[in-house]
């Protein structure tokens, strides 16, 4: 299966999808972006769509990302940290095969800021989820999730710190089941990580 990872920052869910898998592909839509010299430093093709040349023509855009993934012989899309909302042209061209993780557990928080606003919000339970890409931005069937407790005195920057060791954890795992054609993309939570401990037994 000829895998791409389209990011936009650091790349560190890049990094540790490509620890497990062959990644054929890296694409950015950031110039310098970290994930580019993390892909090159362990030989992975990179292509870089910088969005702002197209200005306002996000067809464009897309139609030469598609191009792109068509170059490479990709067949199966995984979205981390990509930082651009995608039109129902790319959704539907990889529909079934486009993955997303995103910082919380789904259907809360989606969009940005999650870990600051599972904060305000004073949820107790936090962490990310995989999920299969619809045209409605975080949603779409959930594959895994991984949750955490959120810890009194957490800041958004240690909780995101937290939850993005979990996502290192997350993808992987449901890339695997995907591949082994166990993930069933119709039944939620093919994979759980951390479930919490159950009630104490009495000794
Ligand atoms: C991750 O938290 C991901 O869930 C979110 O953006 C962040 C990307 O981090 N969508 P990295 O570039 O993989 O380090």
């Amino acid at each position: 299966m000829r895998i791409a990872i389209l990011a936009s920052g650091g790349g560190s869910n890049m990094q540790a999808l490509a620890e497990h898998f062959r990644i054929a592909l890296v694409l950015t839509n950031v110039p310098g972006a970290g994930v580019l010299a993390r892909a090159e430093t362990r030989g992975i093709a990179t292509a870089i769509l910088d969005h702002r040349p197209y200005a306002r023509d996000r067809a464009a855009h897309e139609a030469d990302i598609q191009r792109t993934l068509e170059q490479h012989g990709i067949e199966l899309v995984c979205l981390a940290g990509y930082m651009r909302l995608l039109t129902p042209f790319l959704v539907q061209a990889w529909s079934g095969r486009m993955l997303n993780i995103h910082p919380s557990l789904l259907p809360a928080f989606p969009g940005l800021h999650t870990h600051a606003r599972a904060i305000a919000a004073g949820v107790k339970l936090h962490g990310c989820t995989v999920h299969s890409v619809t045209d409605v931005m975080d949603e779409g069937p959930i594959l895994g999730q991984a949750v955490i407790p959120v810890l009194p005195g957490d800041t958004a920057e240690v909780l995101a710190a937290r939850v993005l060791a979990q996502e290192h954890r997350l993808y992987p795992a449901v890339l695997r089941q995907v591949l082994d054609g166990a993930a069933d993309w119709a039944l939620p939570g093919a994979a759980l990580l951390n479930p919490l401990p159950g009630p104490a037994r009495a000794a």
